[in-house]
C-alpha cells in the first residue's frame, strides 16, 4: 500500500480508504464509538505517513490518535463532493448540474452545478433512523441483518396505500394507486392491529426513510431545475430494497437516479485525493 490514508469520521461509521500497489482503492470500515480501533489500525502500518481527513468527529478522532503524521483536514463537503466526482468520471457519468444527497446518520443534501456546490436542505431521517426505529421496533440493530431481512418484506398490512383509501372508486388521475398515502397507516385505522413480521416491519421502516429521502430531493431538484439525482451514504451500502424504494420513486417523478458503487467512502475518497493533491502542489 501507499504511505497515504484518507479518513473520513462520521456520525456513525468511520471510513477509511487507501490505494493498493495496482492504484486500486481499499477500503476499511470502523464504528465511531471506538476510535482506539482506527488508532491500532494505523499504528499496524507504519508505512503510513499522510492523513486526508474529515468528517464531524475530526476533532474527537485527532484527540485519540495524537499522531505526528502529517495530516491535512479538509470541510466535510468539500471532501465528498471531490470523492462523488471522482466515483461519477469512474463509472462514465459527465455529469454538469444535479443533486447530491448524503443518506448518513442524517441526510444532507446539495446541488452541484460544474464545479461548485451549495447545500440546499437535508433532514434528520437517515440511516441513523432507519437502524434506530429497526431497534425499537423489532429488537435488531445490525445493519446488515435489518437489509437483507427488509429485503424479503411486505408493507401491505401496514402502509396505507393510495389504492386502499379510494376503495370501490376511481382513484384521481394524478395519484398512483400503488403510492404510499400513510407511512405505518394502516395500522393506525384497524381497530384490533396484529403483531407483525419483522420481515414486514423493516421493509415498512425502510420505506419510510427512502421516500421521506427521495421526497425532498425530489423537491429541490425541480426547485433547481435538475435531471438527476446522486445518492450516496453508507445507508445504501448492499441495501438493494432502499435503492429501490428511492429508484422507483425518483423515476415515478421524472426524475434520474444515480447510485454509485462504494459512495458511502465519497468522504474519505475525496480527503485522500486532496492529500496527495496538496502533498503534489508542496513537492
Ligand atoms: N456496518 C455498518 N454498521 C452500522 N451501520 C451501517 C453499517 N453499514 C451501513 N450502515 C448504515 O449507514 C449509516 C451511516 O452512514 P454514513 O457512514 O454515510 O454516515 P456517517 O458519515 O457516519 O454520518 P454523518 O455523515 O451524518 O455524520 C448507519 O446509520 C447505518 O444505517
Ligand atoms: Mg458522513
Amino acid at each position: 500500500m501507499q504511505n497515504v490514508i484518507g479518513i473520513d469520521a462520521g456520525g456513525t461509521l468511520t471510513k477509511l480508504v487507501y490505494l493498493n500497489d495496482q492504484q486500486e482503492f481499499e477500503f476499511k470500515l470502523f464504528p465511531s464509538n471506538n476510535f482506539n480501533l482506527v488508532k491500532d489500525w494505523i499504528e499496524s502500518n507504519p508505512q503510513i505517513e499522510e492523513i486526508g481527513l474529515t468528517g464531524g468527529r475530526t476533532e474527537q478522532l485527532l484527540s485519540v490518535l495524537k499522531t505526528m503524521k502529517s495530516i491535512e483536514y479538509v470541510v466535510e463537503f468539500e471532501a465528498t463532493f471531490k470523492g462523488v466526482c471522482h466515483l461519477l468520471k469512474k463509472e462514465g457519468f459527465d455529469l454538469q448540474r444535479g443533486i447530491i444527497t448524503n443518506i448518513g446518520s442524517g441526510t444532507s443534501i446539495h446541488y452541484m452545478e460544474g464545479d461548485s456546490y451549495v447545500r440546499v436542505g437535508g433532514t434528520g431521517i437517515g440511516g441513523g433512523t432507519l437502524t434506530g426505529l429497526s431497534a425499537l421496533i423489532t429488537g435488531i440493530l445490525d445493519f446488515n441483518e435489518i437489509t437483507a431481512k427488509a429485503a424479503s418484506g411486505d408493507r401491505n398490512s401496514i402502509d396505507l396505500f393510495v389504492k386502499d383509501i379510494f376503495e370501490g372508486i376511481d382513484v384521481p388521475i394524478e395519484l398512483e394507486p400503488h403510492l404510499t398515502a400513510s407511512n405505518f397507516g394502516m395500522v393506525s385505522i384497524l381497530k384490533d392491529p396484529k403483531r407483525y413480521e419483522t420481515n414486514d416491519l423493516l421493509a415498512t421502516i425502510q420505506a419510510l426513510v427512502g421516500e421521506v429521502i427521495s421526497t425532498l430531493s425530489i423537491q429541490f431538484a425541480e426547485h433547481n431545475n435538475a435531471d438527476h439525482i446522486v445518492y450516496i451514504g453508507s445507508t445504501l451500502t448492499n441495501n438493494e430494497h432502499l435503492k429501490k424504494v428511492i429508484g422507483n420513486y425518483t423515476h415515478l417523478k421524472k426524475h434520474k437516479p444515480i447510485f454509485l458503487k462504494n459512495s458511502g467512502f465519497s468522504g474519505a475518497i475525496g480527503a485522500l485525493l486532496n492529500k496527495v493533491e496538496q502533498t503534489e502542489i508542496k513537492k
